[in-house]
């Protein structure tokens, strides 16, 4: 599969098979993430641990309940929702809270990472919901858990894993965003 392809073929994949994923696919996907552009340090915690990705994925299903924004409040009541989507492999991306490019450092490396996987005939999920059961002194025990380094904030995760038929809480066909404007 060429980088067109990947492009092409990569999509939110929100249901999983209870299939492990194998060490070489896994470290082929956290190297693409280690060769993204970046602009600073960032951290990776590989959360496989069933217990924590348990505790990782209520406490989000909480937070999103508790946030007080519609979209997150209705996407946490759907029937059977989990934030985490039950995938066998969570990959949790901090950087330095006081660099203001940590977000845009870790979301060029989660990209590599998805495009990787879907090489692989994997799916995977870029996550931003899992922020809110991560930061905040009221989930240090988590992100103390999780190996984030103190003055790191999580800036966004994804899940890999493999797809199963049917990919639950997802709606439609992918639609293309952006506007450009070409100026010769
Ligand atoms: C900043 C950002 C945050 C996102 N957060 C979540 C999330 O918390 N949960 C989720 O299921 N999908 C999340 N997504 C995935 C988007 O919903 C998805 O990429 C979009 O609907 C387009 O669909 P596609 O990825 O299948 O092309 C996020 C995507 C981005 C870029």
């Amino acid at each position: 599969m060429d980088v067109s392809d990947a492009i092409a073929k990569r999509k939110s994949i929100r249901a999983y098979l209870d299939k492990p994923v194998s060490e070489d696919e896994l470290g082929k996907i956290i190297e693409a993430g280690r060769w993204a552009p970046n602009a600073g340090e960032f951290q990776m915690s590989v959360v496989r641990n069933p217990e924590l990705r348990q505790k990782i994925n209520d406490r989000t299903h909480k937070a999103m309940l508790n946030s007080g924004v519609e979209f997150l409040q209705q996407r946490a009541s759907l029937p059977g929702y989990q934030p985490l989507y039950d995938a066998p492999v969570l990959i949790l991306l901090s950087g330095p809270a006081d660099n203001p490019n940590s977000a845009i450092n870790t979301a060029v490396a989660a990209e590599n990472m998805l495009l990787q996987a879907t090489e692989l005939d994997l799916g995977s999920c870029f996550l931003a919901s899992t922020k809110l059961g991560i930061n905040g002194e009221e989930n240090r025990d988590l992100a103390q858990e999780a190996g984030i380094p103190d003055n790191y904030s999580l800036q966004c995760a994804i899940v890999v894993g493999y797809p199963a038929a049917e990919n639950k809480f997802t709606a439609g066909e992918r639609t293309r965003k952006g506007s450009v404007t070409y100026i010769d």
